[in-house]
């Protein structure tokens, strides 16, 4: 699994998110509560960003339609919007927070 450098740990407030493009992929980076979270950009529902949309607890919403995400299982909690997001692994070393390339979900 490849790493890459995405921010540092002090960078993202809790409900910021940042645009990262990780292995030709366009994905969030996102503050839930403290937790770091990072699923794909584009809504699943249509081509829209969920850059536009805003962090509540630990779901990101899409501000096009109003589907909710489930930050962590990439699951939307309401229609409509069926298909989950892709998610990928996260981890916090050394005072910078790292997105891995393949998603876990
Ligand atoms: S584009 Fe996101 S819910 Fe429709």
């Amino acid at each position: 699994m490849t790493w890459f450098d995405a921010a540092g740990t002090d960078e993202l407030q809790p409900g910021q998110m940042k645009r990262l493009e990780v292995a030709g992929k366009q994905l969030l980076l996102c503050n839930a509560e403290g937790e770091y979270f990072c699923v794909d950009e584009m809504c699943s529902h249509e081509d829209y960003s969920l850059w536009f949309g805003c962090i509540k607890g630990k779901s990101i919403k899409c501000s096009l339609h109003g589907s909710y995400f489930d930050l962590a299982s990439g699951q939307p909690t309401n229609e409509p919007a069926d298909c989950p997001l892709h998610t990928y692994p996260v981890k916090v070393e050394d005072g910078r927070v790292w997105v891995a390339s393949e998603a876990s979900g």
